[in-house]
């Protein structure tokens, strides 16, 4: 039987970081892979995250399985860290939410649920998006639409483009949107810009589905989390992923969460045992190691304290990058302004050169980006960033 399949075409990101081990040049650079990475090239296991580790360790009595929905701490903890402390949709108990491993298995868990409860659903993307979104909602059976979001002129969202195709979707569609640090673009909604997204939700009857991959990373841990607060408030249904990965730097634990409200408790509890179902089929439960941790960190003051600061470091690191990029950029040519780069937030930016001057990057300076020129901020440090700028002012042709 396995005679009749073929090889599938290798990940663009593998084959890019293969090339990237195999390149003995000291110089080289890997803006790649979508990896958080501090000064030194590193992607440590943060402080806060070795405590609790270690903690959980010590404490650990049994191996045994964990609960259907995980670890209940855990998921409680999620809600308030998305949510807020106070939040009025806690107190309603119109949330559910299950651990998933990684962001990933949440946005399947969700594209699941959302399959069950509207089997002929369509879930509209943004052009472009995470090219994983693909794959993870198409394969729970649900079709996948795209809506415009980026606008390479300006380097922002064409918002206006964004709106009106949004106005004109079908009751019921589902709207994938994220929540901050936009993936791959950098691009993302002010906060007047996602209540007038709130308001066309609701007028044309539609779901959002947030996935919330780097709270935390943009503007802040609250402040990221703003669209998922301000629409729980107002909305009665909605459904968001998050994933630990980034922010925690808990990438291999795969720990992540959905958590979905629903208009009353009632049906609150009844999707909770949808939820449960839908894991059983795919992997049962999940992973218990990396939601004990994040667990244990935001519920022991010192560690949420050391890991707040941990975040805002990482943040701050990022935001320092770009604005240090732009000036070198800019001062080594002048074809092009690429002060976008400083307005946008989160990890990753689009370069805006061609498939052609990646290559170029790639073979004649040693710097790897995919060939749709995202690059991965947190991959530069301040010593290669002249490098990087003299590299692509010379394959922009305007060497100065
Ligand atoms: C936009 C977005 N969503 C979700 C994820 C899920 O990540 P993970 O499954 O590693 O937690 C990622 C990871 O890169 C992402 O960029």
């Amino acid at each position: 039987m396995f005679e009749r399949l073929e090889r599938m075409p290798d990940d663009p990101i593998l084959g890019l970081m293969a090339a990237f081990r195999a390149d003995p040049d000291a110089r080289k650079v890997d803006l790649g892979v979508g990896v958080y990475r501090n000064e030194r090239g590193e992607t440590p296991v943060l402080e806060a995250v070795r405590k609790a580790e270690q903690a959980v360790l010590t404490r650990q009595s049994s191996k045994t399985y964990v609960a259907p929905a995980g670890n209940a701490g855990f998921n409680q903890a999620m809600e308030r860290l998305t949510f807020g402390d106070d939040h009025a949709v806690l107190k309603g108990g119109r949330v559910r939410s299950i651990q998933a491993p990684g962001g990933c298995g949440a946005l399947r868990v969700g594209a699941e649920l959302i399959r069950r409860a509207m089997p002929e659903a369509t879930v509209y993307v943004s052009t472009p998006s995470w090219a994983n979104h693909v794959p993870l909602l198409t394969g729970a059976g649900i079709k996948l639409e795209r809506y415009p979001y980026y606008d390479g002129a300006t380097g922002g969202v064409n918002f206006a483009a964004m709106m009106e195709a949004l106005d004109r979707l079908p009751e019921r569609s589902v709207v994938l949107l994220h929540a901050s640090c936009h993936n791959p673009t950098g691009a993302d909604l002010t906060e007047d810009q996602w209540r007038e997204v709130l308001a066309l939700v609701r007028r044309r009857s539609l779901v959002p589905y947030i996935d919330m991959a780097y709270q935390g990373l943009g503007r802040g841990v609250d402040e990221d989390a703003f669209a998922p607060r301000l629409f729980a408030a107002e909305l009665p249904e909605l459904l968001v992923a998050v994933s630990c990965s980034k922010n925690f730097g808990l990438y291999r634990e795969r720990t992540g969460v959905l958590h979905v409200v629903s208009s009353t408790p009632t049906s609150a509890e009844a999707i909770l045992t949808q939820l449960v179902r839908i894991a059983r089929t795919l992997y049962s439960m999940p992973p218990d190691h990396g939601a004990a941790i994040v667990h244990e960190i935001l519920t022991t003051e010192g560690l949420r304290s050391a890991w707040l600061a941990e975040v805002s470091s990482m943040r701050e690191r990022i935001n320092g990058l770009r604005r240090e990029v732009v000036t070198q950029l800019n001062k080594a040519q002048s074809l092009r302004d690429f002060s976008f780069i400083e307005r946008q937030k989160g990890m990753f930016s689009f370069l805006g050169v061609n498939v052609d001057q990646v290559r170029a990057l790639r073979e004649r300076h040693h710097i790897y980006m995919t060939d749709d020129s995202r690059i991965n901020i947190a991959g530069l440090r301040s010593e290669n960033i002249p490098y990087f700028a003299e590299a692509v002012a010379q394959v922009l042709g305007a060497a100065s």
